[in-house]
Parts: C-alpha cells; structure tokens; sequence
C-alpha cells in the first residue's frame, strides 16, 4: 500500500500491510493472528510522522469513531474514540458549550494521537485537561485505563513516546472539563488578535476562533502544503547557559520553567540561523515560522530529514544547542 495520502508531508513510501481499526475489538482479532510479534506502526492522522523509507511492516490505522459526554456537578465527562478528528472534538465541546479545548482548536491529527505526545497550543496542554485514556496492550493483548497521572506527561511527552515507546495503542481518550472554567488568553498572539476585534469578554466560541486565525495566518495547511507543524521541539536548557547565550544574543526568546531551566523558542533560533523561507531543493522552511519544513510538492522523507539534520547541526553551531526533532521519523 502507498503512504502518501496517510501522511500530512505527502512524502511517498510503501508498507507491507496496511489494517484500519473501525472498532476496537478488530485490535484483539489482529492479537490472535500474531501481528503484533512482527514491526508495526500505528497511525492517526499522520500528521506527526516522516517516513524516510518503506516501511517493512504494517501499518495499522485508528479509525474508530464515537464522542459521548455526560454531566456531573460542574464537571463534564467527554469520551471520544482515537480516530475522531481532534479538531472535531474540540468544535463538539465549544458547540455544547463545554469550555477547556478551546486553545487547542486546528491541531491536526486525531484524538488517539493527543496524548502520546500531550499536544498544546496557545498556553493549553492535553495534560490539562485530560482525565483518563485508554489503551490495548499489544504485548498483552488486554485493554488498560491510565489515569493522567499514570501517563507521565511532560512537554511534548509521556510514557507512550518514552519507556512505552510503541506498545500500546489508544482507543479512546476521556477528558475532564469545568462548566466554570474560565477563557486562557494569556498567550500573547490571542490577547492581541481579541483586542484587534474590540473583543474584551471573549466566548469559548471567540477563543477557537481567533486560535484558528492565527493558526491558518502563521502555519501552512496541510491539505496543500506538506508539512507536519512544529518539527523540532523548544529546547529546554539550563539559566547558566541562557545567561551566558544573552550576552551575544540579547533578543533570544525564552520562557521560565523552573529556577533552573528555561525553553528557548527554537523557531527563533532557527530563523536567526538564516533558515526561514530558504528552499533547498523540494524543501522549503516555512516563510512565517521557521520550527516548520514543508514538502514543496516531490520531496522525498530523506530529503526532508537531511535538511533537518542541517537545521540541528548550524543552530548548534551558533548556539550550541543540540535541536530535538518533535515529529516521529520511520
Ligand atoms: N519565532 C521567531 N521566528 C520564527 C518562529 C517563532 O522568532 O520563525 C518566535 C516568535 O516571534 C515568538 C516565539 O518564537 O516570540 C514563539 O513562537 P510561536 O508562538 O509561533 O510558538 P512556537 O514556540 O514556535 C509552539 C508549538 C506550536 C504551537 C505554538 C503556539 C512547539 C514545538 N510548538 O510553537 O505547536 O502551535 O507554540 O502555542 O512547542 C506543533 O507542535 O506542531 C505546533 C505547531
């Protein structure tokens, strides 16, 4: 089976077999006939995935679909199956008036995907909202529940990318919301959009909206443009050497995490090392923000990871810092 329509870079490549999951106990029948024993690669809206070759193996694709909520005090219970489309989930919730999601609305990919790599935007993580998922053992063949804290989520991580790297497989995700939560518009880029529109007490509805905008004006789309959004993660280094970074680069851009750590913002660095815009062949960093290669159209996954490899070593050139790719490469 051919890839490319399986993958937001629209990169070519070839699998072995290639299985959708409708229904959940498809996953227990695949057990059985020993497909797990052999490679395999599981698969949501490929949005975060280059493939740099054929993959030997199968490839099983989360398609089940189903969201459900129910109400209890100021608590909203939402359960949505892996293979609905994030965004649609997050449409669902400020539709019914159930804020928490909001600042996540555009992510691409699935709600199967959400919490392997605790997706976030706009001053919102999926750790934050959260409550349980769960998820088929391909070693045991059993389902199991965890609880948020049992996925040990940190920026753009948890146990599903790390000690559990490829074991388990989520069917569904249940989230915990507060009917009296308020708006999050810290994140700058929101707090100006708002006041642009003259919009002081925004609506859930406002909020999705304006992230939406930014998103589209900032990120290229996927369905035209390949790419798979941020492809490094901001880099967390320690305040001695952002201290020592600041007196060459007064501008760096950076955050607090903890009194010893800072994140740097790694589109900066990259834009800074000259990358943004420049076209190497059927590559392209992204015009408006550098953290994001696209597929000019007959990239190969090769060509893209070479040119992230020369992104990775010329910041650490300049900057010393070692850049860590976000998207999964195959
Ligand atoms: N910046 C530059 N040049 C660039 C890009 C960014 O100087 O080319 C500067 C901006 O001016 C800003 C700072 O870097 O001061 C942060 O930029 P931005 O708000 O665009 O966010 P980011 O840190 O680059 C992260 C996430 C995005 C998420 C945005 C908004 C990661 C790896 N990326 O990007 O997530 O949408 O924040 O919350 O954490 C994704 O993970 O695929 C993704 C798109």
């Amino acid at each position: 089976i051919f890839l490319k329509e399986y993958n937001t870079f629209g990169v070519q490549a070839i699998a072995n077999q290639f299985v959708e999951i409708q229904d959940e106990r498809q996953l227990i029948e695949l057990y059985n006939s020993g497909i797990f024993q052999n490679r395999f690669f599981v698969l949501g809206g490929g949005s975060n995935v280059l493939f740099t070759t054929d993959f030997e193996g199968t490839i099983i694709k989360i398609s089940n679909k189903g969201i459900q909520h129910f109400i209890e005090g100021n608590n909203i219970y939402i359960t949505a199956a892996g293979g609905e489309i994030w965004n649609d989930l997050v449409w669902y919730c400020v539709d019914h008036g159930f804020p928490g999601l909001e600042n996540m609305a555009l992510i691409p990919g699935t709600v199967g995907a959400s919490p392997i790599q605790n997706i976030g935007a706009y001053g919102t993580e999926l750790m934050d909202v959260m409550y349980t998922c769960r998820a088929f053992d391909t070693l045991t063949g059993e389902f199991k529940t965890f609880t948020n804290k049992e996925c040990g989520f940190s920026y753009r991580d948890s146990i599903f990318k790390s000690k559990y790297k490829g074991r388990y497989i989520i069917v569904s995700v249940t989230y915990k919301l507060n009917l009296h939560s308020v708006r999050n518009t810290s994140y700058g880029a929101i707090e100006s959009e708002l006041a642009k529109r003259g919009i002081n007490n925004p609506t859930m509805k406002d909020v999705a909206e304006v992230v939406s905008f930014i998103r589209v004006e900032k990120l290229p789309d996927p369905s035209t443009i390949g790419n798979a959004g941020s492809f490094f993660k901001n880099p967390i280094i320690s305040n001695s050497q952002l201290n020592e970074l600041k007196q060459s680069f007064p501008n760096i851009v950076k955050y607090s995490i903890d009194e010893q750590h800072s994140k740097v913002a790694a589109g900066w660095l990259i834009e800074q090392a000259g990358w943004k815009g420049k076209e190497i062949g059927n590559v392209a960093i992204w015009k408006n923000q550098a953290l994001v290669i696209t597929n000019k159209g007959n990239a190969t996954g090769k060509e893209i990871f070479q040119v992230s490899q020369e992104i990775i070593d010329s910041v650490f050139d300049i900057f010393g810092i070692e850049l860590e790719r976000e998207v999964n490469i195959l």
